[in-house]
This record gives structure tokens, sequence and C-alpha cells, in this order.
């Protein structure tokens, strides 16, 4: 009895020093990411200051969702608050106390918006700048102009922080976009100006805002960072309900957030809401573009 007894301790300290190790692996492989810094030149921007460019900078801050997540009046709100999986709050973008971007040259816009990267050189978290990386000089200055002139508000936030089992998801690889920084392409160039056509072009330039939710292929399927039980968003490629559907209903359901099916769609899952301040013509591009793409159905 004694002896099985000493064995059975012996088990238990490997295991307990086990899992000690796991823990501390999992602890060093995910700050070196998180705390790894980057070191990137990007090319000067030139702001706008008419009136009309800061209103189509307040339209741009709505169709990409700036507003969606640090909230209307761009004071920042938190969006994860799970204390053993992450606390993560979007920056307050305005000029009052808390703020994020008091400092912020013009290169330290570009650089968190289209690389993901904060002012002290570590990747931001969960801001989704792969999806904001393509969007053209004229339209990032339109928006960078118009979030500085934005009225100060006063709300201060904690930096991220992560739970084991946040980090790790992350280690194992279940939570890719967790640092932007990581998977936005660096080199990439993004365009002077795209011109806003009724062309398919210009809609795969939008559509890099839906490819957050609905994948990269825009097949649909799980949203990154919600719990496995979540709604996933749906195939928007001519396999899934769009194919029977014409543009008008198409753009009847982005405006509406009803389907022509006569869905309901919620706008906390599908941010209609933010679709329908998009113009005709952008709503036609995206039509034409998702028309234009692979059906997926055969993966599903
Ligand atoms: C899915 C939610 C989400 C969307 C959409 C989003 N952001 Fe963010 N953003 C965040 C989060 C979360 C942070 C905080 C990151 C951190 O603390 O590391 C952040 C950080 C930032 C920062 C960096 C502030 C700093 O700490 O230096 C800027 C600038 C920014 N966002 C601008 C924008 C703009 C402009 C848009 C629209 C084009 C946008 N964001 C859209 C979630 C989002
Ligand atoms: C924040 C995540 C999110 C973003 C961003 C997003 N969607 Fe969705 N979308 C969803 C989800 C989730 C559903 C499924 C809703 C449901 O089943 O009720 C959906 C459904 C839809 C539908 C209805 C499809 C059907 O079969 O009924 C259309 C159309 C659509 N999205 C278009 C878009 C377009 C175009 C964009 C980009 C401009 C976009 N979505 C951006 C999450 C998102």
């Amino acid at each position: 009895m004694r002896r099985l007894l000493k064995w059975l301790g012996v088990v238990v300290a490997v295991l307990v020093g086990l899992v000690a190790v796991a823990v501390l692996f999992v602890a060093i492989a995910s700050e070196r990411r998180i705390d790894k810094t980057y070191d990137i030149a990007v090319a000067p921007l030139i702001l706008p200051t008419d009136a009309a460019s800061l209103a189509e900078g307040q339209r741009l801050a709505t169709i990409r969702g700036c507003t969606e997540c640090h909230g209307a009046d761009l004071g920042g709100q938190a969006f994860i608050d799970e204390p053993m999986l992450a606390t993560v709050h979007a920056a307050n973008l305005t000029g009052g106390e808390g703020s994020a971007t008091a400092g912020y040259a013009v290169e330290d816009w570009v650089r968190a918006i289209r690389h993901g990267i904060g002012a002290d050189g570590r990747s931001l978290v969960i801001m989704p700048s792969y999806e904001f990386s393509g969007i053209s000089d004229e339209q990032l200055g339109q928006l960078v102009a118009y979030l500085e002139s934005v009225a100060p508000v006063n709300r201060d936030f904690p930096e991220p922080k992560f739970g084991l089992m946040g980090r790790t998801l992350f280690v194992a690889g279940q939570f890719p976009t967790l640092l932007p920084a990581e998977v936005v392409d660096h080199m990439a160039v993004a365009p002077a100006s795209v011109p806003a056509r009724a062309s398919v072009e210009y809609g795969a330039y939008l559509a890099a805002s839906c490819t957050g939710c609905h994948q990269a292929n825009l097949g649909g399927g799980p949203i990154p960072g919600q719990p496995p039980d979540a709604l996933p968003s749906a195939d928007l490629t001519p396999s899934g309900h769009l194919s029977g559907w014409t543009l008008d209903g198409f753009v009847h359901t982005l405006r509406t957030g009803v389907t022509p099916e006569g869905k309901e769609l919620d706008p906390a899952m599908m941010p209609w809401t933010l679709t329908r301040e998009m113009t005709d013509v952008e709503l036609e591009a995206l039509w034409l573009y998702l028309s234009s793409l692979p059906p997926i159905a055969s993966a599903q």
C-alpha cells in the first residue's frame, strides 16, 4: 500500500510538472509573438481638407466597419471581455483623454490601419488591418482626415490581456488573425485611387471588408474569434442563395436586412446597417464581383 501511494505521488508530480511545462511553453510562445516588433516604412499620405472629402471619410468609417468596433463616436469600446480568453478594447481614436492616437503622425495612422502595427511597433490585437491594407491612398487620406476631425471623447482603456485559454488557442493556430501584423502582406502596394464604377474590379476592392466574416473565398463559414456555436456567415458565391437573386434583391437585402426569401438578418451578426450606407454603384460592383466568383458548394 505504501509503495502504491509512493508511486501515485510520483505519477501526480510528473503530471503536475508536465502541465507546468506546457503552460510555460504556451506563455513563452505566445508572448514572443505578442511582443514582436515590426519596423515598416510607409509612404507619406496627403490628407485632404475640403468638406466633401471629410464627409466621404465619415461614410468610409461606417462602410468599412470602423464605427462598428470603435463605437459610433469612435471613442472605443470593449471588444472581448472573457478573462480566460482575452480582454481587448477597440481603441479610442478621438483626441480626448485615453486616446490611443493623440500623438499620431499621418504615418502612424497608415501603419496602424494598413499594417496593423501600433505606435510601439508591436502588432495591434484583433484590429482587422488585413481588410484595409488595399484601401487606396485617396480613400485612406479621406478616412484619416475625418478621424482627425472627430469630436474628442474621454474614455480610457487598459492594454490588451490574454488568458491561458486564449493563449493556448492562439499557439495551437486556432486564432490566426489575432495579431494582424502577422497576416498582412507588408510588401503589398495599395493603389493611389480606384475608380468608383459598377465593375468587377471595384467590387473586388470593396469585398475586402466582407472577407473577415465571409472567409477569403467568400464561401462563408465560421467567423474567426467567435465561439464554435455562433451563427456562421453565408456563402456569397453562386453556390449560395445569391444565385437565385437579382441585383435589386441584393441591394434590398444590404439596405434593409431582409433577403428575397424573406429572412431577416440580425444586424449584430450581418452588419447591414453598415452596407446600407453604400452607394448604388458600390452595391452593383459588389454584386458583379460576387456573381463572377467560382461556386464553392462542393466544399460545403
Ligand atoms: C473588428 C473590429 C475592428 C474594426 C472593424 C476596426 N478596428 Fe481598429 N482596432 C480594433 C481593436 C480591438 C483595436 C485595439 C488593438 C490593441 O489594443 O492592440 C484597434 C486599434 C486601432 C488603431 C490603433 C490604435 C493604437 O492603439 O495605436 C487604429 C488607428 C484603428 N484601430 C483604426 C481603425 C479604423 C480607421 C478602422 C476602419 C477602417 C478600424 N480601426 C476598424 C478593432 C477594430
Ligand atoms: C461581422 C461579420 C460580417 C461582415 C463584415 C459581413 N457579413 Fe454578410 N453575413 C454575416 C453573417 C453571420 C451572415 C449570416 C446571417 C444569417 O444567416 O442570418 C451574413 C449574411 C449575408 C448575406 C445573406 C446571404 C443569404 O444567403 O441569405 C449577404 C447578402 C451578405 N451577408 C453580404 C455581405 C457583404 C456584401 C458584406 C461586405 C460588404 C458582408 N456581408 C459583410 C456576417 C458578416
